[in-house]
């Protein structure tokens, strides 16, 4: 282990899609300064969408699990994940192991870091919904890695308050905001520098040119099945209208794609697209005029853009968006997603009550703040 007074070693742990994300400002900010020992793990449980994003942050982890496997159940998942990251704490020693949100890596790694007593310092803590299916299995593993965690980086005061409802100690919560936010301005800047990096997009544009965009991302596993086969027959009804066209990157768990090309394929101004990387992403945010989602990170994004959303759940963890207006909940009742699409779509006033740019989930500054308190701490 190294000389904790002189340079701590941090385990730097993550599997998918946003936790990358939000992660990658993290390890930005810990590589760059002498204090830190900075090792990365990914455990793959996503593979080609965990690569899009290293790739674009430019980071190389120093130990790949390569967990994913096609249609992944969660308990094999969780097995492989709780042998694989003890392997590499054993090896590593690290003295602080930090996981961000909810996935099943981040609860793997906090509770394979407990067995070895090693401190957990929780990045996006505090987040809840109250409702253990909703989202399902996220509200669990948040409430596990709460229960272990020593550090809790809260985005907001109102996660902080859940903690703090929840009995964790005071001064182990700190309001750091969001580093989703930290990750969508350092991407906005390299788009303005290098602007091919999202021009990906131009065919769709000149194909849609004229028309009013919506963007749809949906992914929640408590929405397979009924849930999901709802949302299609909702965008179904939405692209009949000659005005709009919808743009879909589909996540690839093929409990996702296999409904979304049986209900959609085929419509004109529906457009059933690959999983984009970051920065093209973050340009549809910049294209649509409202966003349609299941998503976690979309809720926060959105509500930085002004770009109203609209979020298929029951419940969410995010109620600052709702409260500021720019989030709205709607479920995954096709009835009620398309009458509030159509609300938006045709009345000025309801829309631009929920296009206001507003930020409940931080100032783009909150990976510098994590990097602080791990010094604090020791
Ligand atoms: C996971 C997280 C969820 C998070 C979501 C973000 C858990 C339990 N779930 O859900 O909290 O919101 O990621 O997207 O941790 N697949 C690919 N390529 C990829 C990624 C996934 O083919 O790059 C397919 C594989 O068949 C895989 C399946 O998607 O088995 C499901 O992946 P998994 O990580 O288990 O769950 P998600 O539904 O993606
Ligand atoms: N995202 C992306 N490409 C896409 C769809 C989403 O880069 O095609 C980003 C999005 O900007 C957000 C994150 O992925 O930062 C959200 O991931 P996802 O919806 O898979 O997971 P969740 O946030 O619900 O856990």
């Amino acid at each position: 282990m190294t000389d904790r007074t002189d340079c701590q070693t941090v385990l730097i742990v993550f599997g998918t899609r946003p936790e990358a994300i939000k992660m990658f400002p993290v390890v930005h900010a810990l590589r760059g300064d002498p204090r830190f020992r900075v090792r990365v793990c990914i455990s793959a449980q996503h593979r080609g969408m965990l690569d899009q994003v290293m790739a674009i942050a430019g980071i190389t982890a120093d130990h790949d699990l390569d967990l994913m496997r096609p249609d992944q159940t969660l308990d094999a998942l969780t097995a492989a994940l709780l042998t694989g990251l003890g392997g590499v704490m054993d090896a590593e020693k690290p003295d602080w192991v930090v996981v961000q949100g909810d996935t099943a890596t981040a609860m793997a790694g906090a509770m394979a870091a407990y067995y070895r007593k090693i401190r957990v310092a929780h990045v996006e803590a505090g987040l809840r919904s109250h409702n253990i299916y909703h989202p399902w299995p996220e509200e669990v593993n948040r409430k596990i890695i709460g229960t272990i965690a020593a550090l809790h980086f809260a985005p907001t005061q109102t996660a902080a308050d859940a903690l703090l409802a929840e009995n964790v100690a005071a001064d182990t919560i700190h309001v750091t905001g969001n580093t989703v936010i930290d990750a969508l301005q350092w991407v906005t800047r390299k788009i303005a520098d290098e602007p091919a990096l999202a021009g990906g997009l131009r065919e769709l544009e000149a194909r849609f040119a004229g028309r009013r965009i919506i963007g749809v991302t949906s992914h929640r596993r408590e929405n397979f099945g009924g849930g999901l086969e709802a949302i299609a027959t909702a965008i179904r009804t939405i692209a009949a209208r000659p005005d709009v066209a919808l743009i879909f990157p589909v996540h690839p768990n093929p409990n996702v794609r296999r409904v979304m090309a049986a209900e959609l394929a085929g419509l004109d101004n529906v457009a059933l697209i690959e999983p984009l990387d970051y920065p093209h992403f973050a340009r549809l945010l910049g294209m649509a005029e409202i966003m349609l989602t299941d998503s976690g990170g979309v809720q926060e994004e959105a509500p930085a853009l002004g770009k109203p959303v609209l979020v298929m759940r029951e419940a969410t963890e995010r109620p600052e968006g709702v409260a500021a207006g720019t989030a709205k909940l709607v479920g995954t009742d096709p009835v009620r997603i398309v009458s509030e699409i159509f609300t938006l779509l045709d009345d000025k006033a309801a829309y631009s009550a929920m296009a206001r740019a507003h930020n409940p989930f931080g100032d783009g500054q909150s990976a510098p703040r994590i990097m602080e308190l791990l010094v604090n701490a020791g």
